[in-house]
C-alpha cells in the first residue's frame, strides 16, 4: 500500500490487516516504530480530530511531525501553487497526508511527489481514513463488519466522510445498508452503481431505526453548498433525539464522523448506543496502524 486516496485503493485484507495492528496500539503490545521518519500533516481546510489524531498517531510511533493547519500560514498566500507546496513539504518528509477543499487535491498530490500521500479529506469527495475508523469502531463493538444493517444517514449528497464508508462497504458483507438522506441530499447516481451490497433510499430515519444495527449520523456540509438559501431550506431537515433512541434495536449503536451541529441532540450523548467519542478516539490507534504500515515500521 504506498498512496491511499480513496477506498478502492485497500483491499479487505489490508484493512484487516489496519484492523489487527490497531487493536495492538490499543492494547499497547504493538513494539513497532517509526523514529527517524518524518510525517508531513498538510492541511489546506479546517480540521480538528483527524489533524490532532495524525499527529498524535506520528508521535506515538516516534515520527517527527511537520506542516500546517490551515494555508493562512503557507506561501499559498503568497501565490504559491499547491503543486509547489506539496513538492516542497514532501520533500522534506517520508509522507504526505493531506486534506483539501478541492475533490481529486490528494489524487493531484500523487502526481507531483514520490512520496506516499494519505487523503485525509478532499472536498466532498473522499475520506477515506475516515471509514477505516468507522469499520474498526464496528468491529470492536460487534466483533464484526459483516451481516449487519446500517443506516447511513444525511448529507448524502456532499459527504466525504459517508461516500468513503458507502465505498468500503463494498469490500465486507453488509446484510442491508439504508441510505437516509432528504431527497436533494441524495447520494449521486453514478455512485450507486458500483455498489454489490443491498440498499435503499429512504428520507425518515424513524423508517429504518428499528432495522439498523449502525445509524451512521453526519452533519449537513454547509461549506459545500453554492448557494447559501439552499443550506437554509435542508437545515435541521433530520435529527436523531431521544425518541429516535428509543426507536433502535436495543443492542444497536449511533456513530458520527464529528463535527456535530445539531443533528444528534445532545441528550443522545448519555446513552449507551452513543459511540461517536469512541469512535473518534480510535482514530489514533487507527492512523498508527496506517501510518506504520505506509511508513514501513521497525520493530524496537
Ligand atoms: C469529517 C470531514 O472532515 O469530512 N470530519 C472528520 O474528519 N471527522 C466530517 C465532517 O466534516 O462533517
Amino acid at each position: 500500500m504506498k498512496n491511499v486516496i480513496s477506498s478502492a485503493d485497500l483491499s479487505r485484507k489490508e484493512i484487516e490487516g489496519i484492523f489487527a495492528s490497531a487493536d495492538k496500539f490499543k492494547k499497547g503490545t504493538a513494539k513497532t516504530s517509526l523514529k527517524g521518519k518524518i510525517v508531513a500533516l498538510a492541511f489546506f481546510e479546517p480540521s480538528t480530530r483527524t489533524y490532532n489524531s495524525f499527529d498524535a498517531a506520528a508521535k506515538k510511533l516516534g515520527a517527527e511531525v511537520i506542516g500546517f493547519k490551515s494555508d493562512i500560514d503557507t506561501s499559498i498566500t503568497k501565490g504559491e501553487s499547491f503543486a509547489d507546496t506539496i513538492r516542497i513539504i514532501s520533500s522534506y518528509a517520508d509522507c504526505v497526508v493531506i486534506r483539501h477543499k478541492f475533490d481529486g487535491a490528494a489524487r493531484f498530490a500523487t502526481q507531483v511527489t514520490q512520496k506516499p500521500v494519505i487523503n485525509a479529506g478532499d472536498g466532498k469527495h473522499e475520506h477515506p481514513t475516515q471509514s477505516l475508523i468507522d469499520l474498526y469502531t464496528v468491529k470492536t463493538v460487534f466483533g464484526r463488519v459483516d451481516g449487519l444493517v446500517y443506516g447511513i444517514v444525511g448529507d448524502l449528497k456532499y459527504g466525504r466522510a459517508a461516500h468513503s464508508l458507502i465505498y468500503t462497504l463494498t469490500k465486507f458483507k453488509p446484510k442491508r445498508v439504508h441510505m437516509v438522506a432528504p431527497k436533494h441530499l441524495r447520494v449521486e447516481k453514478e455512485a450507486l452503481s458500483s455498489i454489490g451490497y443491498e440498499y435503499d433510499e429512504v428520507d425518515d430515519i424513524m423508517d429504518v431505526a428499528n432495522d439498523v444495527d449502525v445509524l451512521y449520523v453526519t452533519r449537513i456540509q454547509k461549506e459545500r453548498f453554492a448557494d447559501e438559501l439552499e443550506y437554509e431550506k435542508l437545515k435541521g431537515s433530520y435529527k436523531v433525539d431521544n425518541g429516535v433512541v428509543n426507536a433502535l434495536k436495543s443492542n444497536a449503536i449511533i456513530m458520527h464522523p464529528l463535527p456535530r451541529v445539531n443533528e444528534i441532540d445532545r441528550e443522545v450523548d448519555k446513552s449507551s448506543k452513543a459511540r461517536y467519542f469512541e469512535q473518534a478516539a480510535n482514530g489514533v490507534p487507527v492512523r498508527m496502524a496506517l501510518l506504520d504500515s505506509i511508513l514501513g515500521g521497525k520493530n524496537e
